[in-house]
């Protein structure tokens, strides 16, 4: 299966663009809410509509599953979707969210995308064939000593009011490592573990679209994806990326 990675940058960049002329015109911004403390803004959902037609006109034999509209009949061979990771950043004017796209085909994640058109960013991999940011060849960080890492996470649980909600597991690495971050953006969270700006991330209660596409550049970078008992795989619910040297360290500390 070829997949035209060229033309899927041109599309997921002119996605960016869109975004960025509701992030230019921010007191004009029409925000609402999504549940108790998500926001949706014109944006995602503009954005989103332009990806979903656009994939659709490009590639009709795939399905579509977007954060904002939902998922299509076929949903064995879809695109994962979401449109502006880190709404609550984008609507304060912060550079911290991204676009993301993710391709998955009989349950095989295929292509992922993770654009942040604040900063001009994109990130890419095909599966089997590396990750790459702005066309060049990315990888993770060399840091083995947890102490001296910096590590990144979030906090959705704590709009689900749960009460296992990462703040005692976030005081229990915090007190082991150097740096600790919080972008708002889990997507991108995941890219800067994958090049090597970060050393790990961690975060539970996501969903697939948050985290789809930034996980497989994560794994072509050479990160470690795991749930937080060490289970390879993407795990929305509870989803561990370490640049590989740090994963036994962590583990104990999940
Ligand atoms: C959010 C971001 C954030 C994470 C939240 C997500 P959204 O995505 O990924 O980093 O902590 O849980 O909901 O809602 O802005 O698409
Ligand atoms: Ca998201
Ligand atoms: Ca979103």
């Amino acid at each position: 299966m070829t997949i035209n990675a060229e033309l899927l940058e041109k599309i997921i960049r002119e996605a960016g663009a869109i975004a960025l002329t509701y992030f230019d015109d921010l007191k004009n911004l029409e925000i609402s809410k999504k549940g108790s403390r998500d926001l949706v803004t014109k944006a995602d959902v503009a954005v989103e509509a332009f990806l979903k037609d656009q994939l659709a006109e490009e590639f009709p034999q795939y399905g579509f599953w977007g954060e904002e509209s939902g998922k299509t009949d076929n949903q064995s061979s879809r695109w994962i979707v979401d449109p502006i990771d880190g709404t609550h950043s984008f609507t304060k004017g912060q550079y911290f969210w991204s676009i993301c796209v993710a391709l998955e085909v009989d349950q095989q994640l295929v292509f992922g995308a993770v654009y942040v058109p604040a900063v001009d960013d994109y990130y890419a991999a095909l599966v089997g064939q590396g990750a790459f940011k702005n066309g060049q060849p990315i990888s993770v960080s060399s840091e083995d000593q947890l102490e001296s890492s910096m590590v990144a996470t979030g906090f959705a649980c704590l709009r689900n009011h749960l009460e296992e909600n990462n703040l005692e597991r976030f005081c229990r690495i915090a007190q082991k490592t150097t740096g600790q971050r919080r972008f708002g953006s889990a997507a991108m969270d995941i890219c800067m573990v994958a090049d090597g700006q970060v050393d790990a991330f961690w975060e539970q209660e996501l969903n697939l679209y948050d985290v789809a596409a930034g996980a497989l550049v994560a794994q072509e970078a050479g990160a470690t994806v795991t749930d937080f008992k060490g289970n390879k795989g993407v795990f929305p619910k509870q989803i561990l990326v370490t640049n590989g040297k740090l994963l036994d360290q962590l583990l104990p500390l999940m």
